[in-house]
């Protein structure tokens, strides 16, 4: 697989810090995307004593227009990571009579970095892509966005963060259908808990935990095989796919009795 150039959004934390170390060697140049320009500056340090070029972007995922440009400006990407993502639960009923709920600026910052993110890393990717040269193996390049095993199932513990997921899921692997002729990989990564700084302060059980760097050669391993879906642990999601099926109500029984992502157990985001 050529991947002498990549691309990679979320690089200052968790998987994306990971994926970018893993790929760190002498020859490689590495686009590297985030917010926090401390954590991005550290991701970038530990690639370059790795041998890596890198170049450090501070930009905002929901920033359309910073983003196209971002892609834009790097001439040509042999590979694509669109990692950066923001997670959070439901909040207790505020009275005995209320419910479990998102507030309003939780749903559209979900929806707005979870799916307008991608969309924003993953549209100006593939008109870029469309316009290289093909490699020897006859690939253009490859683009793989993290989804997770939250988009298979309607969870009420987290409905935007699952919904969003969802669709980055269908959009990936759909298109992806489409663009194979082109010689582009459309990959998504439906992955369970990983342990990263996003579920560090989690107050529950999380099967199924997945070591970070364990996720990233996996998913480097199914990109290599051209995998259109990525997915592990695989009981995990055989397990939501079941549960999908059933009737709501029956499900719906299940996750209300159960701890995980129980209203109150996950940190709030940072919404600022
Ligand atoms: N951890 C899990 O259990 C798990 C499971 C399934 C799927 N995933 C998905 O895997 C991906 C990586 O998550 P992680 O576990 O590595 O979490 P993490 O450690 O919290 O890292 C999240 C990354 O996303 C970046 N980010 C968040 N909002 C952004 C924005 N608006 N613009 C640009 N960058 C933004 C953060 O960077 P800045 O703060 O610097 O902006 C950070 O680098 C996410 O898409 C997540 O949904 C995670």
């Amino acid at each position: 697989m050529k991947h002498n150039t990549v691309l990679i959004t979320g690089a200052s934390s968790g998987l994306g810090r990971s994926l970018a170390l893993t790929l760190a060697r002498p020859g490689r140049m590495l686009h590297l995307g985030g917010r926090n320009e401390t954590r991005l500056i550290e991701t970038a340090r530990q690639c370059i004593s790795r041998g890596a070029g890198v170049d450090i972007a501070r930009c905002d995922v929901a920033d359309r227009q910073t983003m196209a440009e971002w892609v834009k400006s790097t001439g040509q990407l042999d590979l694509v990571l669109a990692c950066a993502g923001i997670t959070g639960g439901t909040r207790k009923p505020e009275t005995p009579d209320d419910a479990p709920y998102e507030p309003d600026e939780q749903v559209r910052r979900f929806f707005a970095t979870n799916m307008d993110g991608v969309l924003n890393t993953v549209l100006p990717a593939m008109a870029l892509m469309r316009r290289q040269p093909r490699a020897a193996d006859g690939m253009r390049g490859r683009i793989c966005a993290i989804s997770s095993v939250a988009g298979l199932v309607s969870y009420p513990g987290t409905p935007s963060y699952g919904a969003a997921k969802a669709a980055v899921d269908r959009f990936m692997v759909a298109t992806g259908g489409n663009m194979k002729q082109a010689g582009i990989l459309c990959s998504s990564v439906v992955c369970g808990f990983l342990n990263t700084p996003m579920t560090a302060q989690n107050r529950f059980p999380m099967p199924g935990m997945t070591d970070v760097d364990n996720a990233s050669r996996r998913i480097l391993r199914g990109l290599r095989r051209n995998e259109r879906r990525i997915v592990f642990p695989l009981w995990l999601a055989a397990g939501s796919r079941f549960m999908d099926l059933l009737p709501i109500r029956l499900a719906e029984a299940y996750y209300t009795h159960q701890p995980t992502g129980a209203a109150g157990t996950m940190p709030e985001p940072d919404l600022s």
